[in-house]
């Protein structure tokens, strides 16, 4: 078998570890999440990698380099998914870096660095809202506030990692040094069109677009649907509803504006009861941080003034927020040679999406390249990438890291 079709088949595997029957759902210290971590390492073994797992549960596979005091190159990506998600985010990153490692094993190639492949163990954020809770222990900027938060199930995050067989005390101590570090790589789907529309397998991202995570909360008051006059109501999900489609309205008027509310929930939530309460989720994305900032201050007094209008009260918590990353063209401009051997043309294109590579760039210099996917569809089980395209992420990947060990 090739390394793609090895890629492609362990891309398989993984997709069918989920927390849900009927579709793919992997979320942070999740039973799935401990099933496709421990067969990750499995495979990390394969490829003659020794393997460990972190405090907060980032599986790391590790290859020496040709000395023994040499730095780190990292590659990786998140093993975690969103829910109902696609089998690529996140996984095609983590096999692409073993695939390069079986490559130098084969080759009997030492580099004059050593070689970690990091599988993260939460990028996406599903199950506590505060994402690349994996990559920031990496970086050393985890908010240990963070820890107190409960999941829908009431389990804190310290909980869960604990169950997980993590060590919530020690994040700290998971931490990577900067200064042990050469860089970071990571291969991604593109989860947009661009690619397709230029008829590229591949393409080296210039940036990554910065995103806020807020939580808003409406609260009114519970009341009979039968007897209380509308105009006596104090009806949160109306407050919401209002909110929700002006925030659509606003995006759609600030060019390179996204703002998105994926997650609602209502309370008590019977029929017949006027709605009490309302949390809602906001995702809001621009690649200029000014610009995203601006946004969430103007949706943030919006969210007040239809309170005040409806006699509610809104509440509003910025859960996190992490600022726009440039790729630097050290890395950036080696991955370019490298595609450039390999696919002729090379395109620069930015990334509305986040990346565990936006976290780890507080500590080394990051690079990402993109494969291209079907339609640019993502978060969705249609996500789908074709195996010549993987091929081509491999042979670039192998070449970058023969140039950046040339560089070195
Ligand atoms: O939400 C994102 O941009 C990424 O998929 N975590
Ligand atoms: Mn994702
Ligand atoms: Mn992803």
């Amino acid at each position: 078998m090739s390394p793609a079709d090895i890629v492609m088949q362990r891309i398989e595997v993984l997709g069918k570890i989920s927390d849900e029957p009927q579709s793919l759902t992997r979320t942070f210290c999740s039973p799935a999440m401990r099933k496709a971590s421990n067969q990750v390492a499995r495979w990390m073994r394969e490829a003659g990698m020794s393997v460990r797992e972190d405090s907060i549960g980032n599986r790391i596979g590790r290859i020496p380099g040709n000395a023994a005091e040499v730095k780190t190159f990292l590659l990786g990506s998140h093993l975690d998914t969103v829910r109902d998600a696609g089998k690529f985010d996140g996984p095609l990153g983590i096999l692409v870096g073993v695939a390069c490692v079986e490559h130098l094993r084969q080759k009997k190639i030492q580099l004059p660095f050593a070689i970690e492949v990091v599988a993260f163990a939460d990028e996406e954020g599903v199950r506590y809202q505060t994402a690349y809770l994996g990559s920031k222990v990496l970086a050393g900027n985890f908010p240990a506030r963070d820890l107190k938060r409960i999941d829908a199930n009431g389990v804190t995050m310290t909980d869960a990692i604990s169950r997980y067989g993590g060590n919530p005390a020690q994040l700290e101590s998971s931490r990577m040094e900067s200064t042990r570090l050469v860089g970071y790589a990571e291969v991604h789907i593109e989860q947009g069109p661009v690619l397709e529309k230029n008829n590229l397998a591949v393409g080296v991202v210039s940036a990554i677009a910065g995103q806020t995570r807020g939580k808003i909360n409406f609260i009114g008051r519970a009341g009979h649907a039968g007897t209380t006059p509308m105009n006596l109501r104090k009806d949160a999900l109306c407050a919401a509803a209002e909110f929700i489609l002006g925030v659509e309205h606003y995006a759609k008027k600030i060019p390179g504006l996204v703002a998105t509310v994926g997650q609602l929930a209502t309370l008590p939530g019977a029929s017949n009861v006027i709605p009490a309460r309302v949390h809602l989720s906001l995702d809001v994305r621009h690649q200029s941080d000014a610009k995203r900032n601006l946004a969430c201050q103007h949706l943030e007094r919006f969210a007040r003034k239809i309170a005040q209008k409806r006699h509610v009260f809104a509440e509003w918590e910025i859960i996190q927020s992490t600022n726009s990353v440039p790729c630097l063209p050290g890395l950036s401009n080696l991955l370019a040679i490298a595609t450039a051997e390999h696919q002729g043309k090379v395109l620069r294109l930015s990334s509305g999406a986040g990346h565990d590579a936006a976290v780890i760039a507080a500590i080394a210099p990051v690079a990402m390249l993109f494969v291209r996917c079907r339609g640019g569809v993502s978060h969705h089980p249609d996500e789908s990438v074709k195996k010549a395209d993987v091929r081509m992420a491999i042979s670039v990947m192998n070449e970058f890291l023969q140039l950046l060990a040339k560089s070195k």
